[in-house]
């Protein structure tokens, strides 16, 4: 439990673990909201309590619906939620603009989606101000802030623009770039500075970490920045020093591996089993996204079953899709080509009976997704560049039985924990996959429960719980030998001459 001497936890990440959806004329109501950052989060919320600031999504009503709504989503809770509103000139600038043209493919080194476009610059700073002043008006004393992901970078570095002295960390859920990647954004000096603000700076792999400090040894080096680096996990500049360090981020094993066990998840995987009449099946569980690799693993597919007539009407690729960002042009091209392979495979190789590839493309509920993970001989997680990939670590979990195999792309962050504990494949080269599958295809049991125990023994000993431990033990250490923090009304008059800042300038 984060406890109260402490100061509460405020928790601030672009979105909110719902989102406001319209159900009918002028009806609202909250759904849940995917990806990792949330599966995560919720979990550490739910026990340590506190509050969660971010934005719930696009909605057409007024402020007062949210507001009802969240307030009654909040009497089950032991957190509440402080929603920031994001106007439509806001969601294409900031969110679809500098957010999702900039720094998601940036981030995953495919820097080919990229659009540099200084106006989402200037709406990124924008809307990182409104969610520090959301943040300033929800503080009371020693709250501990701590920034999630990519969207807030520059989040830390407005509050302590406004005199802001709370402890504040920030960590980092999708991967951070080489130098020579990082340097393409023209703005790479403003975002290593922000980055600056914050007296604690997580990653979730090595590779990560050692990329931001190389990042930050150059502007060093080259008098940008004037700070020095004491060891590798110390930043020491004029106005502070920032701990960088590692936390890979998990899942709650207990709740995955008791639910996976729970009668409503057996009853229906033993269904999706039967349903497919003793056919190996192949899982893919991914948000629609282009980092993902979907193409290529299809792709892969095809080679398998081109050069193997004696798997046909044995195997079944299930590919769960999560719609992700539909209203994204790379997002929707991507979404054609996948229909466009799936077509094309499943035309090529059906026989009555049998379809080689089964697309789904819907959020399933946690236990239809349990049950599916369950059901499967083989996941399959190839992405081209990933932070983490918790579908790997909930496939292994609730692989009860540990007669699945997981296979899994080197760049994926999990990759660095699991090690060659699972199937490694680069995705990108087409042989290894294939191979890949017809290794995971044959192996034998003995071999399948070795490798397995080993992973699920990992996420059991590297939890989510400790995760959020060890990150917020970290940023407690430098809590030592910090002044007195601020009284109430020091929040106040913050919040009020943030308020008064952007009314009166509209500064960028
Ligand atoms: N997920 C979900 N509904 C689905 C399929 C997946 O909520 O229909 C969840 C899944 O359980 C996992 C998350 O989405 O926790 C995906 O996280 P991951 O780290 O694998 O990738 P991300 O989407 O964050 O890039
Ligand atoms: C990844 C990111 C999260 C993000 C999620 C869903 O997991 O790390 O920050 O929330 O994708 O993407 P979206 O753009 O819908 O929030």
């Amino acid at each position: 439990m984060y406890e109260d001497k402490e100061g509460r936890l405020i928790v601030v990440s672009n979105r909110l673990p719902i989102v406001v959806k319209k159900s009918g004329a002028n009806r609202y109501e909250l759904t849940p909201s995917s990806g990792g950052l949330v599966t995560a989060m919720t979990p550490v919320l739910k026990r340590d309590g506190g509050v969660w600031v971010g934005w719930a999504g696009n909605y057409e009503e007024e402020g007062v619906v949210l507001e009802t709504l969240l307030r009654q989503e909040e009497q089950n809770l032991a957190y509440s939620y402080e929603p920031v509103d994001i106007n439509l000139k806001e969601y294409e600038l900031y969110y679809k603009g500098f957010c999702n043209e900039i720094l998601w493919p940036l981030f995953h080194n495919l820097s080919v989606y990229c659009n540099f476009s200084a106006d989402y610059f200037k709406a990124f700073k924008r809307v990182n101000r409104k969610f520090a002043q959301t943040v300033a008006e929800a503080l009371i004393d020693n709250d501990f802030i701590w920034i999630h992901d990519y969207h807030l970078i520059n989040t830390g570095e407005e509050l302590r623009k406004n005199g802001i002295q709370n402890r504040i960390a920030f960590f980092l859920h999708i991967p951070f770039p080489p130098a020579e990647t990082f340097n393409r954004i023209p703005w790479r000096l403003q975002i290593v500075k922000a980055l600056l603000a914050y007296d604690l700076i997580g990653f979730q792999t090595e590779t990560d970490k050692k990329n931001f400090l190389e990042v930050v040894t150059t502007c060093i080096d080259e008098s940008e920045i004037n700070a020095k680096m004491p060891d590798p996990a110390t930043i020491v500049g004029k106005k502070r020093e920032n701990k960088v360090a590692v936390f890979p981020i998990s899942i709650d094993y207990n709740e995955f591996s008791d639910a996976a066990g729970s009668k409503p998840v057996v009853q229906r995987y033993r269904e999706i089993k039967e349903g497919y009449h003793g056919q190996k099946i192949i899982l893919g569980v991914d948000r629609l996204d282009y980092s993902k690799g979907i193409p290529q693993r299809l792709k892969a597919y095809r080679t398998l079953l081109k050069r193997n007539p004696q798997l046909h009407t044995k195997v079944k690729l299930i590919q769960v899709l999560v719609p992700s960002r539909e209203d994204i042009i790379e997002y929707g091209n991507l979404k054609r080509e996948i229909e466009q392979l799936v077509g094309e495979i499943n035309g090529r190789f059906s026989q009555p009976g049998w379809i080689p590839i089964q697309n789904c493309y819907y959020t399933l509920s946690r236990e239809e997704l349990l049950a599916y993970y369950r059901a499967s001989d083989i996941a399959l997680v190839t992405p081209l560049k990933d932070g983490m990939n918790l579908v790997a670590k909930e496939y292994c979990v609730t692989n009860i039985d540990r007669e699945g195999v997981l296979i899994l792309s080197r760049f994926a962050g999990v990759r660095q924990q699991f090690k060659d504990d699972a199937l490694l494949v680069n995705p990108f080269d087409e042989e290894s996959v294939v191979d890949a599958l017809k290794k995971a295809l044959f192996m034998d049991s003995e071999e399948k429960h070795k490798r397995m125990e080993k992973m699920q023994e990992n996420v059991r000993k590297y939890d989510i719980y400790w995760w959020v431990d060890a990150f917020l033990q970290a940023g407690k250490r430098q809590e030592r030998g910090r002044k007195k923090m601020l009284s109430a009304d020091h929040f106040s008059t913050v919040v009020k001459a943030m308020k008064n800042a952007s009314a009166v300038t509209g500064r960028d």
